[in-house]
């Protein structure tokens, strides 16, 4: 085993020999993953190997030493997906890898793997987009994709994005400046906690009372999906100085209520935009889409709706390449093929 690999191997129980399998790689910020998926959209193998203790001790991705450790790791997690797999290289039909957005070092080490075992084996690459990745992860090993509003929530990315069908999205809204994620990773960094934060606050904010501070849900409010969380920041800076963090009842109640500030407007602004355009479903994905109080918020609020709400399996929620097969596999049935000179793009976008 790969040093550092978290997660189980997802394994083919037959080790039957798929008519068409595609392997995936995911480097596009600081976990090496890679994955096998058939088709039909079923995830046969998948694994991660996470760098974020490494991280942790400087408290948030150094690019040179997140791809270092890409390079690292990369070709034992292909040969390992392949054995939980049952397979072999030659059993492979394509090749995949996210090409964007991403960090550069880190998107060239996956891609150009991917191209590599492309052309040794003669078989098709595809470059596949980190978000249409997050975009599909919630309809992995469940029903085929219908049209939906989906709520992205990472890192690096918020969007509400409608769906139509794998392949045709309408970007309805983004930030403007911080993502979610960072703004749960920015705010723990201001309370003393490890990164990434989003979990750790999660965690804290369950002792914590939701209404012990008023922060701004900025844009609530305002017709458009668009979102702003830079405010919300600075609201904690301020905040800080009347407060004791040592105390683990104030932290907990600051964790609360910045986590409830960040839910409402994501939940609002979701559920708006499903109304908007008379959408039944909604969707969500992405790292935060993990966070406990966003899922309880978003169930009630879409069943009191009446809204079906599909949310990505935790395991599909963090950076993964199982979502980047199964994106893969719903291009590839769609007859896509990339070239070989394809360039990696850290702002690559969702749609065009
Ligand atoms: O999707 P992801 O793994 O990577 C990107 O593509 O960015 O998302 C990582 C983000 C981080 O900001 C992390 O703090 C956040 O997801 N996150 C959470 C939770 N789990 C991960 N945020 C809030 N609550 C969580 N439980
Ligand atoms: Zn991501």
């Amino acid at each position: 085993m790969t040093q550092g690999l978290e997660g189980n191997p997802i394994r083919h129980s037959s080790f039957v020999i798929p008519h068409s399998a595609i392997l995936a790689l995911k480097t596009s910020c600081d976990e090496t993953a890679a994955a096998i998926c058939t088709a039909d959209g079923v995830i046969l193998a998948s694994r991660i190997a996470s760098q974020a203790e490494i991280h942790r001790k400087t408290g948030g991705v150094v690019p040179e030493i997140a791809s270092r450790n890409h390079v690292l790791h990369v070709r034992p997690l292909v040969e390992e997906v392949l054995g939980d797999a049952g397979l072999s290289l030659k059993d492979i039909t394509a090749f995949a890898a996210t090409s964007g957005p991403g960090l550069v070092s880190s998107l060239l080490i996956g891609t150009s793997m991917a191209k590599a075992l492309a052309v040794a084996e003669k078989k098709p690459f595809l470059a596949v987009n980190h978000m249409e990745g997050h975009l599909l992860s919630p309809f992995i090993g469940g029903s085929t994709i219908r049209p939906n509003i989906s709520l992205i929530v990472s890192g690096g990315h918020t969007m509400i994005v409608r769906v139509r069908a794998a392949g045709d999205y309408q970007l309805i809204g983004r930030t403007r400046d911080d993502a979610a994620g960072e703004a749960f990773d920015k705010v723990a960094k201001m309370l003393g906690l490890p990164y990434p934060g989003g979990p750790e606050i999660d965690k804290l904010a369950r002792e914590g009372d939701p209404a012990a501070f008023d922060f701004p849900r900025t844009m609530m409010r305002e017709k458009s999906f668009e979102f702003s969380f830079s405010g919300l920041k600075t609201s904690v800076l301020y905040a800080l100085p009347a407060h004791d963090l040592k105390d683990r009842r104030v932290l907990a109640n600051l964790c609360a209520s910045v986590q409830e500030a960040i839910v409402d407007v994501l939940v609002e602004k979701l559920v708006r935009a499903a109304k908007t355009f008379r959408e039944q479903l909604v969707t969500v994905s992405g790292g935060v889409s993990c966070n406990r109080r966003l899922r309880e918020k978003l169930s009630d609020r879409c069943a009191a709706e009446k809204l079906e709400v599909l949310l990505a399996s935790p395991e599909h929620s963090t950076d993964n390449a199982a979502m980047i097969a199964f994106a893969a596999a719903q291009r590839f049935a769609l007859g896509a093929r990339s070239p070989l000179e394809a360039d990696v793009d850290p702002n690559l976008p969702l749609v065009a």
